[in-house]
């Protein structure tokens, strides 16, 4: 039977997240879930931003899904962003973000992309120092982790039958760092190749030419494999062509825990309101069920109800409730 722990957090994550829980438990009746407390609200509750119970209960369930919590954009002592630490706790080395195209909401019709992250290092190793007059950030990468990185893609794209991978980084300016990550995912893909006799046609791409691309012909692209700070940026614009942040899901996955979670942030300025799309809320549960829970039927099922939803003209701005019926009653 599978577990799941729910991470509201903060803002429209707790009025998203409880519509993903109700979508996943349709079509999974037996699905176990125990709720947890995380984010600013619990720190200002607690004094952590994840308690140790909250953890634990992901660790139990080696699933979670998580809402997004909101972050002051100052130090404050003793606060530390949750996701960040859950991706590190957790070993969560892999950042899976999608993005297609959707009825009525996306800007263009042909595009069927996946991104990988790399989400344990790069940039965000957290290795950074100031005296004030020189600050610096570390950006880490290590041959450990853009092997199991490259191993996490090429898993995916067997499973999901996937043909091209496009390599982006920034070789030419940083050949040591960004050269490693390269030269470890091509050497991946030709060790996989010899061995499974899985072909796959690999390119690769320095981000800014990337970024153009992106914009101007997101069709070309079906796998992405990136380093950290470039994947998420890439992904959120990537974003655009599924409808937009309130569209796009994402899975951070480890080798024990995965946890889904909406790209999305806790959306201050419209929280409260019940007027926040739960579609990305609700693909996420759907790649927990798909990547996770290899539970492809249940995955089918919901993508299915969304894009029925979207395909009757839904207006989004019909709110939270209404949306999630909608998607409810096409399951
Ligand atoms: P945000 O994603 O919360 O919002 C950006 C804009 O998109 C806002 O105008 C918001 O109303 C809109 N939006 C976002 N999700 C939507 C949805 N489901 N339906 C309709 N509209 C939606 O990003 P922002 O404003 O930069 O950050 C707000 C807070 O969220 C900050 O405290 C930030 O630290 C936190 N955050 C947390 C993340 C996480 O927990 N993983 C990720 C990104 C931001
Ligand atoms: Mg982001």
């Amino acid at each position: 039977m599978p577990k799941l722990c729910v991470l509201a957090g903060d803002g429209i994550g707790q009025e998203v997240i409880p519509a993903a829980v109700e979508v996943l438990q349709a079509v999974i009746p037996d699905l176990e879930v125990i709720t947890a407390e995380a984010g600013w609200e619990c720190f200002m509750k607690y004094g952590t931003s994840l308690p140790e119970e909250s953890l634990e209960a992901v660790r139990i369930c080696g699933a979670g899904l998580f809402g997004a919590v909101s972050s002051p954009s100052y130090r404050v002592e003793g606060y530390r962003s949750t996701i960040l630490t859950l991706r590190q706790e957790l070993g969560l080395y892999a950042n899976i973000r999608p993005v297609r195209s959707w009825p009525t909401v996306s800007p263009g019709n042909d595009v069927d992309m996946i991104i990988v992250r790399e989400n344990s290092e790069g940039l965000y190793s957290g290795r950074e120092r100031s005296d004030g007059e020189t600050a610096i950030a570390e950006r880490v990468i290590t041959r450990e982790a853009s092997q199991r990185i490259a191993a996490r893609a090429l898993e995916l794209a067997r499973n999901l039958g996937r043909e091209r991978l496009t390599i982006v980084h920034k070789a030419n300016v940083l050949p040591l760092s960004d050269g490693l990550f390269r030269d470890c995912v091509r050497e991946m893909v030709e060790n996989s190749a010899a061995k499974n006799g899985f072909a796959f046609v690999v390119d690769e791409l320095l981000i800014d030419v990337a970024a153009l691309k992106l914009l101007a012909q997101p069709e070309l692209f079906d796998m992405i494999i990136t380093t950290n700070l470039f994947g998420d940026i890439l992904s959120d614009a990537a974003s655009y062509w599924g409808g937009g942040l309130g569209m796009a899901p994402s899975v951070n996955w480890g080798d024990a825990v995965a946890i889904a979670e909406p790209v999305h942030g806790s959306a201050p300025d419209i929280a409260g309101k019940g007027i926040a799309n739960p579609i990305a809320a609700i693909l996420s549960a759907a790649l927990l069920a798909r990547l996770v829970w290899q539970n492809k039927m249940a995955a089918e099922r919901i993508e299915s109800a969304v894009f029925d939803t979207l395909a009757s003209n839904i207006d989004l701005s019909a709110g939270t409730a209404a949306i999630t019926e909608a998607i409810l009653k096409r399951l």
